[in-house]
């Protein structure tokens, strides 16, 4: 960075407000009109002052960037190092930069998945003096796919349905916390891998705004803006050639509507019985943490004549088996990482240590299981997918391998075929490019790229 001085502005304290920024607030007009550089940071990295800032963009040097293709978006988006690890930065306005920020802040802090932001940068210029745009940093979420490369091979109807309800369920919690997205669609949002199916982050939040809770109206409104914004992308996806012929966009583009609801209703829904009945609760909380929800708080009323009971959840987290595993393991995964991961946690004891306390089976299924799985990725291989991700296919594939071959394969056989005949065959997702274009995408290489786990089981 060549000439410029920087101010760095405190981490905003107003994750309380509900809504949008106030304009009033935003620009600190003395320090950028001076032409010095000002930033706003969660964290003060000084690696960050290093970058070319008073440089445009679109001409950074190589030097700076993560070797990924530029993308199809809006503004221009770009991947650069910083500091061993890799950001996006996007180049826009100051005031969207700005509510982005602060927007993907207060989602971060009520735990909904999405991309982390680290800074806002304003006040750049040229040496020569001529004003560049602000930009808005973000840390690039590792082993994520933009929806464009997931379907590098053509899309399974499957997988499509899998990357929808990924999509929905994303949806359902921005609700549930009041967020109203307002430009919901694939390529706004991140997948991730999660045990045969999709986890869904949100990476695009410039129209987003947080309410205390939304109307019908606008979930509704919001609902059918994905509904479009889907169709048109999977038409697109199938111009580009990624998707079968016989799939209808529009069709497609509905399964969202079904699924959004379906899960809505489940979390929200009032139920009536009978106050003998009252198992129905706990059933209902099971059925809800089996969904991979957690019900903090709910609602319990009886009928003014006392012959029913009524049930409702009112505050309802995602994230049950994460949780779980999490405080079990320490491990942090995705929800259906989680769940496969809890499943043979638990036939782990059950067969090694029936009678030992929980916390202790824990701890020797992952010195046993985990650990010795993830200490066997060869270190060139460790690209390709997510630790967590690697464990839940080497399960799948010693489930697969001992059916096939009709006997109990151990676990450091089925390690090493793993290794070979699998992994070794993906691309790498650690760094997936950003909106590839359909000729890249067709000449990618790549193993069960399509949502498949690579054994052929799903
Ligand atoms: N932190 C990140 N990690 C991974 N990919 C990212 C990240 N930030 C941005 N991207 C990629 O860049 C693309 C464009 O980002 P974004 O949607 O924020 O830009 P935009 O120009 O505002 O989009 P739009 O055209 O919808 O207005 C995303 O679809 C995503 O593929
Ligand atoms: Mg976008």
């Amino acid at each position: 960075m060549t000439g410029q001085d920087a101010s760095w502005t405190d981490e905003p304290t107003d994750y309380d407000e509900q809504g949008k920024l106030r304009r009033s607030r935003e620009e600190p007009r003395g320090r950028s009109s001076l032409g010095s550089l000002n930033i706003t940071a969660a964290s003060t990295d000084a690696a960050l002052l290093e970058l070319p800032w008073d440089v445009a963009l679109e001409e950074w040097p190589a030097a700076n960037l993560a070797a990924l293709p530029r993308g199809i978006s809006r503004h221009i988006v770009r991947f650069a190092h910083l500091s061993g690890a890799v950001i996006a930065i996007k180049e826009t306005g100051e005031h969207i930069a700005r509510h982005e920020y602060h927007m993907l802040r207060k989602l971060q802090r009520l735990d909904i998945p999405c991309v982390e932001p680290v800074a806002v940068i304003t006040g750049r210029r040229t040496p020569d003096g001529a004003e560049l745009d602000p930009v808005l940093v973000t840390r690039h979420l590792k082993f994520s796919l933009p929806y464009r490369a997931v379907f590098s091979q053509m899309l399974r109807r499957k997988t499509l349905t899998r990357l929808i309800d990924a999509q929905a369920l994303l949806l359902v919690q921005l609700h549930l916390i009041g967020f109203y997205w307002g430009d919901v669609s694939l390529s706004n949002t991140l997948f991730r891998r999660d045990a045969g199916a999709f986890a869904a982050y949100l990476v695009d939040a410039e129209t987003g705004e947080l309410y205390p809770s939304l109307s019908e109206g606008q979930r509704e409104y919001d609902l059918e803006i994905a509904r479009v914004n889907i169709a048109g992308e999977l038409m697109d996806l199938l111009e580009g050639g990624l998707i079968e012929e016989n799939v209808d966009p529009v069709a497609t583009s509905e399964l969202i509507m079904d699924s959004y609801r379906g899960l809505w209703e489940e979390l929200t829904r009032k139920e009536s019985f009978d106050p003998e009945a009252r198992w129905r609760v706990a059933e209902r909380i099971r059925r809800l943490n089996e969904l991979g929800f957690d019900v903090e708080e709910y609602a319990i009323e009886t009928t003014p004549d006392g012959s029913q009971v009524q049930l409702q959840p009112k505050v309802i987290d995602a994230g049950h088996h994460s949780r779980r595993l999490m405080q079990l393991t320490g491990l942090d995964a995705q929800e259906n990482q989680a769940r496969r991961l809890l499943a043979d946690l638990d036939s782990y004891r059950h067969d090694t240590m029936p009678h030992v306390d929980e916390a202790i089976g824990a701890h020797s299924w992952l010195m046993h299981i985990f650990e010795p799985i993830v200490r066997s990725i060869p270190r060139d291989l460790a690209g390709k997918l997510e630790p967590a991700e690697v464990v839940h296919q080497v399960l799948e594939h010693r489930w697969y391998i001992s059916e096939q071959q009709n006997r109990n394969v151990p676990l450091a056989e089925t390690v090493q075929s793993y290794m070979n005949s699998v992994l070794r065959h993906r691309r790498d997702e650690a760094a997936i490019m950003l909106n590839p274009d359909t000729c890249t995408l067709k000449n990618l290489e790549g193993g069960a790229a399509d949502g498949q786990d690579g054994n052929g089981t799903s």
